[in-house]
């Protein structure tokens, strides 16, 4: 029988390919969507451990009390380290899962980091809610584990547990065996390779005429070098349209002569100074 945080269930979990996840939050019904779709399905086939543990299970008083007021005042609550301590030694137990915490004033969750945790055998979510967890809890476990703040984006979520599901989503998505044969995760537009720094373009699929909106007639063609490249020149219209900056980070060296053409039909050069625009 594997025992939560026993270091040899972590061996042999990434001998077996399966990677481990472990989420502590006070509302575990927030996981329910891991049950189903792409990760559910990873899941069933084991490449997936996922287990999810209710934080209050470490708090002893009769309220299951996991917050108190800030010092130095201030607005909200602060989660407790004595409850969190006590939830993270039981569930990494003697092992070294790579600790995430998600919080805003995180460093980013890039498609990179994503592609740097898909190769880790465990890794384990803290959620905090309210104001934030106890910052000593982040520096004991620095420690000893690897310990991640990371923040989804540039906004606030009333806790940790969204970001958790989309932080596994994007990692797991990523694990072999996951996406199927037919669909890959190397075109991905934040992916390092040809498509870095792009968005990916519109897509079609049948009728070839929908209320009177045709399919570009490219795509019906056949003719699969034109296809591609309609793709690429859409792809760098909508990069320079929604994420400009994306674009200014474009490598010049990657540019072809039609690349050159398309962004200079936009106005848009390539480089640091057109981030303004
Ligand atoms: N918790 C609250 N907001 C968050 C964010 N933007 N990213 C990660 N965790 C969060």
């Amino acid at each position: 029988m594997d025992r939560p945080g026993d270091a040899a269930t972590a061996v042999r979990a990434a001998a077996s390919g399966t990677m481990r996840l472990d989420i502590i939050s006070i509302f575990p019904e927030y996981f329910a969507p891991l049950d189903v779709s792409l990760i559910g399905k990873a899941r069933e086939r084991g490449i997936l451990d996922v287990r999810v543990h209710q934080l209050r299970d470490w708090a002893h008083d009769v309220h299951k009390t996991v917050d108190d007021t800030p010092y130095g005042g201030g607005p909200g609550m602060v989660m407790k380290p004595e409850v969190w301590g006590e939830a993270v030694d039981v569930v990494a137990g003697g092992g070294t899962p790579r600790m995430i915490v998600p919080t805003p004033s995180g460093r980013p969750f890039t498609q990179e980091l994503a592609q740097e945790l898909a190769a880790e055998p465990w890794l384990l979510f803290a959620c905090g809610r309210y104001e934030g967890i106890d910052a000593r809890v982040m520096r004991e476990y620095g420690a000893r584990l690897r310990v991640d703040e990371l923040s989804i984006g540039d906004y606030v979520l009333a806790g940790g547990e969204v970001a958790v599901l989309v932080m596994v989503e994007a990692i797991g998505r990523l694990l072999p065996g996951v996406l199927g044969n037919a669909v890959s995760a190397v075109d991905d537009s934040f992916a390092p390779g040809a498509m870095r720094n792009l968005l990916e373009g519109p897509v079609y699929t049948k009728p070839p005429v929908w209320r009177g909106h045709e399919v570009p007639a490219v795509l019906l063609s056949g003719h699969h070098g034109k296809v591609a490249r309609w793709r690429r020149d859409e792809a760098l219209r909508r990069t320079v349209a929604n994420r400009p900056e994306l674009a200014a980070g474009l490598d010049p060296e990657t540019l072809d002569k039609r690349d050159r053409e398309v962004l200079d039909e936009l106005a848009f050069r390539v480089g640091p100074e057109d981030m303004a625009n």
